[in-house]
């Protein structure tokens, strides 16, 4: 397996490695700063600090083949009183208003927003009239025939069911080819201003069009889509009553699939209902965990605001420079060697519904901060490397957080409590084709009311 001989398959893996169940493994399951060997029978090399770097006696470096994850010693744990009065001070302090809440650490720099409701969303003039837009994207974002081979909708890969993304590593394109990336979910992209992991499309309507055409993906073009459209005389009615004619036409599809995510919005998390002031809402562990995400876990550098995401461009580490997994991210689009290596903070809302992480899928939700903790990995160019100007460098905002067990726990509960309530979305009956069982009434005795 590849991940394995990978730097981050070295500090990930728990079950095969050497050096890893010395430092990343003891260090990651929270043992404290003594070498301890959990496993095997290597005793830990002792690892050279690069000279790059600060010399802080408590940062111990873990090497791997590609670079290297910085370990600070978790900082003790809170007894039973002292996080009792911790917890209880929070309390306090979170039952106010946002603008009132501890103030966050923030970098020196950084431009940002506090975390909140979404807000309400005027209708964009370009979904008038919404409803029927929306009825017809619907219908259109379920139907396989916009594909090539008549058997890939968009809700193959942004199922409702696995919070409208896919759950897998990378998603499955024509002939079942692994695409290079992670399908992200669509809910919420109304509030996002570029899309794909790199941001190469700069509206939904682009990025619509972006996927059918592309042959890797549902391989069309426009004459396929008018031409299976135009042969269903309820299409003909859905854009009469949508555009005022029923004329067909790619920028018209576009437009009503843009319409559609557009209303596919979330905010119904526990975490939205304590910011509605029900402080019950959050558990200790993930009021604890708000207060880490926005001071000493140092999440709120890039993850702030309604959606959790300050929508730039970073680059987190995760390149995988001159290796197999490379993606050098936005990049690849702009060209631009400063933005090698970067991709779009992703938004944390709904988080726990859509399994696995990261632009390349290759990681679990305990992974991802156990990498955060370690401060991600800073690759270190190969003699061959060290003059190429593409060669990514990781974001300053990330820095060992030495954040122990009850830490990481509290951290990943305010995660959880971004989950929206599962509900069922109905398929819809597609025009031309008979009704399923499950669509349309006959599944209403088993879906959440809206
Ligand atoms: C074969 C699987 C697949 C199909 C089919 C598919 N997508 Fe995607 N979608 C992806 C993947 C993978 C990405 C991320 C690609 C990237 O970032 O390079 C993505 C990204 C997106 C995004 C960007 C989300 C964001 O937060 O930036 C949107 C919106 C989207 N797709 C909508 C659609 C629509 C609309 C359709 C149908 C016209 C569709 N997708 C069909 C796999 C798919
Ligand atoms: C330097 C900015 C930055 C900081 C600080 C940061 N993140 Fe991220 N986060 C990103 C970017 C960029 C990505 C996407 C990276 C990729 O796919 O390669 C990401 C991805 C994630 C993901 C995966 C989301 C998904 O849909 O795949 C999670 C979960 C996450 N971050 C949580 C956190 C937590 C928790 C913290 C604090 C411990 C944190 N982040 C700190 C920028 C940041």
């Amino acid at each position: 397996m590849v991940l394995v001989m990978t730097l981050i398959g070295e500090i990930l893996n728990f079950r095969r490695g050497r050096w890893l169940l010395f430092g990343a493994t003891a260090w990651l399951a929270g043992v404290a700063n003594s070498a301890v060997m959990l496993r095997g029978d290597e005793p830990p090399r002792a690892p050279a600090a690069p000279s790059s770097l600060p010399a802080t006696p408590q940062i111990r470096i873990i090497r791997g083949r590609s670079g290297f994850f910085e370990r600070l010693p978790p900082r003790p744990p809170r007894d039973q009183a002292a996080r009792a009065e911790h917890i209880a001070r929070l309390r306090l302090e979170y039952a106010k208003p946002p603008q009132n809440w501890p103030a966050p650490l923030i970098d020196a720099g950084v431009e940002w927003q506090e975390l909140g409701l979404l807000p309400s969303q005027p209708v964009s003039a370009l979904d008038v009239p919404l409803e029927p837009k929306r009825q017809l994207g619907r219908l259109l974002f379920f139907d396989p025939r916009l594909s090539h081979s008549g058997q890939m909708a968009c809700a193959s890969c942004h199922d409702p069911d696995l919070g409208w993304a896919d759950g897998r590593t990378v998603s499955f394109g024509t002939g079942r080819l692994s695409l290079p990336r992670n399908a992200p979910s669509i809910m919420n992209s109304a509030f996002q201003e570029a899309f794909f992991w790199d941001g190469r499309a700069s509206s939904l309507e682009d990025q619509a069009i972006q996927v059918l055409m592309n042959p890797d993906e549902m391989n069309s073009s426009p004459e396929i889509v008018i031409q299976r459209l135009s042969q269903l005389p309820d299409y003909g009615t859905a854009f009469q009553e949508a555009f005022g004619t029923s004329e067909i036409t790619l920028d018209r599809v576009s437009r009503a699939l843009a319409a559609f995510e557009r209303t596919l919005i979330g905010g119904r998390s526990r975490f939205d209902a304590f910011l509605s002031g029900k402080s019950a809402a959050l558990s200790d562990e993930a009021l604890s965990g708000l207060d880490l995400f926005r001071r000493e876990a140092r999440c709120l550098n890039c993850h702030h605001g309604p959606l959790l995401s300050d929508k730039r461009f970073h680059d987190v580490g995760l390149s995988y420079f001159g290796r197999s997994y490379e993606d050098l991210g936005r990049y690849r689009s702009t060209g631009d060697v400063a933005d090698s290596g970067k991709f779009r903070t992703p938004s944390l809302r709904n988080i726990t519904a859509t399994r696995p992480y990261m632009h390349n899928g290759l990681f679990e939700l305990e992974n991802v901060i156990n990498l955060y903790n370690a401060g991600m990995p800073t690759l270190v160019p190969k003699p061959d490397q060290e003059n190429d100007p593409r060669f990514p460098k990781k974001s300053p905002l990330l820095k060992p957080l030495g954040l122990n067990p009850q830490d990481v726990a509290d951290l990943r509960a305010f995660l959880e409590s971004l989950e929206e309530p599962r509900t069922r979305f109905r398929p819809p009956k597609l025009p031309g084709r008979e009704a399923s069982p499950v669509d349309g009434a006959a599944a209403d005795n088993f879906s959440d009311p809206r």
